[in-house]
C-alpha cells in the first residue's frame, strides 16, 4: 500500500467534511444536543460527519474495518482498520468554542501507518504517513527542543465523568502547574497531541480517553520526533485509557512526573 497517497487522499477527505462542521458550527442550534453519558455529548452533526467519512474511506480501502465513535459501522478488517473520530471537541462545538477537529487512523496489522488530524478553527491539517514524517498545511513539523519541564508547557485533559484518578490528577495538576510553563486544557485530545507535534506544546498527559482520541494524533508525534506512551512507559496508549506524549528530550522526566501521581 501506498501510504503517502492514502494520506493525501484522506487530507481530502477530512478537509472536505471539514467544511460542513465549520458551517454547522456558526450557526449550531444548542437544543439539538444528546447525552450519551454524563457529561458526554453528541449531536447530528458528529453523526452527520461519520457518516460522510465513512463513505469515502470505505471506497479509498474497501477491506478495511473500522472503529467509529458513533458507530456508524463497526466491523473488524483483517489487516486495516480505520479508527475515526468524526468531531473530536464535541463539547467546544457546542459551546460555540474551537478547538474542533476530525480523527482518522488507518492500522495495517494492528500499526498505525496514516493518521490526519484536521483542526476546523484554524483550518489546520496536521499528517503523516509511516516513514514520511509529519506536517501541518504542506510543511514539515518537528516537536520542540525544550530540554526540561520547568520550560514547558504542558497540555491536559480534565476527568469530565471518570472521577476514579481525580485526586490523583489534582495533585499531579499541582507539581506541574507549579513546576512548568503552565498547562491548558483546550478540549480536544486529538489537537493537543498535534500541538505536542508541531512544539506548541511540549507534553500532553490525560487519563479516559478512547482509541479514537488518540489513534492519529499520538502517530503523528512519533513521525514528528517525539514519544508517546501509557502511564506505565509502554504501548498500551491506544486502548489503554492513558496517555503521555513529549518532544523525545524530557519525555522521560515527564512520564516520571506523571507515573509518581497515576501510576
Ligand atoms: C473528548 C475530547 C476531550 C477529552 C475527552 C474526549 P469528544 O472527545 O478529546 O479533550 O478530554 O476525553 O472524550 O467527546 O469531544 O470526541
Ligand atoms: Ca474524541
Ligand atoms: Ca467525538
Amino acid at each position: 500500500m501506498d501510504y503517502n497517497k492514502i494520506c493525501r487522499e484522506v487530507v481530502a477527505i477530512a478537509t472536505e467534511a471539514g467544511k460542513y462542521i465549520r458551517q454547522e458550527h456558526d450557526s449550531f442550534d444548542s437544543s439539538k444536543v444528546e447525552t450519551k453519558g454524563k457529561n458526554d455529548f453528541v449531536s447530528y452533526v458528529d453523526k452527520t460527519t461519520e457518516k460522510m467519512l465513512v463513505e469515502k474511506l470505505s471506497q479509498l480501502v474497501p477491506e478495511a474495518g473500522f472503529i467509529a465513535e458513533e458507530g456508524t459501522r463497526k466491523d473488524k478488517g483483517e489487516v486495516y482498520n480505520w479508527i475515526v473520530d468524526p468531531l473530536d471537541g464535541t463539547t467546544n462545538f457546542i459551546h460555540g468554542l474551537y478547538p474542533v477537529c476530525i480523527s482518522i487512523a488507518l492500522q495495517e496489522n494492528g500499526k498505525t501507518v496514516v493518521g490526519v488530524v484536521y483542526e476546523i478553527g484554524l483550518n489546520e491539517c496536521f499528517y503523516a504517513s509511516k516513514g514520511n514524517g509529519a506536517f501541518l498545511n504542506g510543511k514539515s513539523i518537528k516537536v520542540s527542543d525544550k530540554q526540561t519541564l520547568k520550560d514547558s508547557l504542558v497540555g491536559t485533559g480534565f476527568p469530565y465523568s471518570d472521577y476514579g484518578k481525580l485526586n490523583e490528577f489534582m495533585s499531579s495538576m499541582s507539581d506541574l502547574m507549579k513546576n512548568t510553563h503552565g498547562m491548558r486544557r483546550i478540549g480536544s485530545a486529538a489537537t493537543d497531541l498535534v500541538y505536542v507535534a508541531c512544539g506548541r506544546f511540549d507534553a500532553f498527559y490525560e487519563y479516559g480517553l478512547s482509541p479514537w482520541d488518540v489513534a492519529a494524533g499520538a502517530f503523528i508525534v512519533e513521525e514528528a520526533g517525539g514519544k508517546v506512551s501509557d502511564f506505565k512507559g509502554e504501548d498500551n496508549y491506544i486502548f489503554g485509557k492513558e496517555m503521555v506524549a513529549a518532544n523525545n528530550l524530557v519525555f522521560n522526566e515527564f512520564l516520571s512526573r506523571v507515573k509518581s501521581y497515576l501510576q
